[in-house]
């Protein structure tokens, strides 16, 4: 197993977000967690790529538990995030934030490079336009973009859909699905279950703070539950609960 998270409790102060999630991800799977806003989908991610602190549970990489290991030693060990909200460096120009990826390293810069621009021409074309500047999808795809120059043995991106028109949508999934094709595991926190029940292996269900469900992604899209909570569809949904 490439990574363990197992019981993992996660507290803002005295609010607990996560309550004992555990939550699997085998080398070369793409596994989605999908759930409600505030299910505790970004803190999951956070609390892996060590940007929150556990007070309870584990979190092990290729075996070996990085519960305690600092974030930055977790991107060199192989956790790439891309994440929400983009956090590129509006300042600097798209193949200067492509860098800053591969900023602890020195080896195969320019082949990582061609790989990212290959996958996402427009950044190629753009590579010496600011950061700030490219429009909401262009920066999602740069933030994308430089999370793989980390190279990362699992990549973490949380919402990359978020923001964009439908047809982009579509493409930053078959980009996804590309990225593991390649050889990249990738867990995927997604709004949009539909389509990442679509391109994942399998999937975990949040619900405040716990994970109530997992399955096979392509079991997930046939469960009546799953449709009417997540996909728009059965009883609930055509009752129309005003939300
Ligand atoms: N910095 C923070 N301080 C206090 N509470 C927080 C903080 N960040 C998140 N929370 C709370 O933790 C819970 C989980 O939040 P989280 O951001 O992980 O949800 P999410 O599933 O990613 O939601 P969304 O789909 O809206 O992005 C929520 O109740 C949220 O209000
Ligand atoms: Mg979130």
């Amino acid at each position: 197993m490439l990574l363990e998270i197992k019981d993992i409790h996660v507290h803002y102060g005295k609010i607990a977000a996560l309550k004992g999630v555990s939550v699997e991800v085998d080398e070369g799977e793409v596994v989605t967690l999908i759930g409600a806003n505030g299910a505790g989908k970004t803190t999951t991610l956070k609390t892996i790529s060590g940007l929150r602190p556990l007070t309870r549970g584990q979190i092990l990489f290729d075996g070996k538990d990085i519960s305690k290991v600092p974030g930055h030693k977790r991107v060199l060990m192989g956790i790439g995030q891309s994440p929400e909200g983009r956090g590129i460096f509006p300042g600097m120009t798209v193949v200067e934030n492509l860098l800053m990826g591969a900023y602890a390293r020195r080896d195969e810069v320019e082949k990582d490079l061609k790989e990212v621009y290959d996958l996402f021409p427009r950044l190629a074309e753009r590579k010496d336009q600011a950061g700030g500047t490219m429009s909401g999808g262009e920066q999602q795809m740069l933030a994308i973009g430089r999370a793989l120059m980390t190279k990362p043995k699992v990549l973490l991106l949380d919402e990359p859909s978020m923001g964009l028109a439908p047809k982009l949508i579509q493409q930053i999934f078959e980009i996804i699905t590309e990225i593991n094709r390649r050889g990249t595991t990738v867990l995927l926190v997604e709004q949009n279950a539909q389509q990442a029940l679509q391109v994942a292996h399998r999937a975990y269900v949040l619900e405040t703070g716990a994970v109530v469900k997992s399955a096979e992604a392509s079991a997930l899209l046939n469960d009546p539950q799953v449709r009417a909570a997540y996909l728009g569809g059965g009883a609930e949904a055509a009752a129309g609960s005003g939300d």
